[in-house]
């Protein structure tokens, strides 16, 4: 998958995500990263790319040509990763529509992305109209710039290209999977502090285990984010009537044999 991002600041990009796994991607080939320095499309000596904002107020904006000649060398294929058919912009903004693991999903499934990086007080109204196809923000809060909010969307649609982590299956099994978060997870030492692994886990019974791990899921999403829980409880999911099913018979069985007891 090919990524390119419209940044003035391609070190900052490109030394985050050199690193580590996607670091590792890089190197094999499975994910291609091309930094496009909108500076590099300024028309003026000083390469200034901002100006400002008519009807006053405080604070610069981006130009809307610089933006534009950095995107036309995209789709143009004038830059090194050359680009096959129009893809998506997004940009990235406050203002845009909330980042999400399913949005993650869905854009994991395009062939290239173009990420747009604004600074300042933000970008021409007139280029974004031309050029952008999706507004995304990774939360409620403002940053300085696009572009650590690029690096998340990159990371996180990366994960989920084959190849990428270690074993695909790893991918599947955290927090998010099917709405719910990720159970407790332990390593060694057995005791910790005074604190031990739970039993069933080195059971080696592989069905009490994933039946414990589900459970623990229910109630972390339960405490933590009761938003999700809501959902995945109002949710069709097959999974969850099948517990819930296996709880209700436990607890019929509990009560018949207290009542055999009394
Ligand atoms: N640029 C500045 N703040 C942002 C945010 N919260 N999400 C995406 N882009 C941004």
């Amino acid at each position: 998958m090919k990524f390119h991002i419209m940044t003035l600041f391609p070190d900052m990009v490109m030394n985050g995500l050199s690193e580590s796994i996607t670091g590792r991607a890089m190197e094999k080939g499975i994910i291609r990263i091309q930094p496009v320095n909108i500076r590099d499309f300024s028309d003026n000596k000083y390469r200034h790319v901002d100006d400002y904002t008519y009807g006053g107020g405080a604070g610069m904006l981006m130009q809307p040509e610089p933006v534009y000649r950095a995107y036309q060398s995209i789709v143009n294929g004038d830059e090194d990763i050359s680009c096959k058919k129009k893809p998506r912009v997004l940009y990235m903004t406050p203002q845009g529509t909330r980042f999400s693991q399913k949005m993650a999903e869905e854009l994991a499934k395009e062939e290239e992305l173009v990420l747009l990086c604004g600074h300042y007080e933000g970008i021409d109204e007139r280029v974004l109209e031309e050029i952008v196809t999706d507004y995304v923000s990774i939360g409620d809060f403002v940053l300085t710039g696009g572009e650590l909010p690029a690096m998340m969307i990159i990371d996180a649609v990366s994960r989920l290209i084959p190849g990428v982590l270690g074993c695909d299956e790893s991918a599947l099994y955290e927090s998010f999977y099917d709405g719910l978060l990720e159970y407790p997870q332990y390593t060694r030492p057995e005791v910790w502090h005074n604190r031990k692994v739970p039993d069933v886990l080195l059971s080696g019974h592989h069905k009490n285990i994933a039946d414990w791990r589900y459970e623990m899921s229910l109630e972390r999403t339960k405490e933590r984010r009761p938003d999700l829980y809501e959902t995945y409880v109002n949710s069709d999911s097959e999974v969850y009537k099948t517990y819930i099913k296996k709880q209700q018979k436990k607890f019929r069985k509990k009560k018949k044999n207290d009542a055999d007891e009394t």
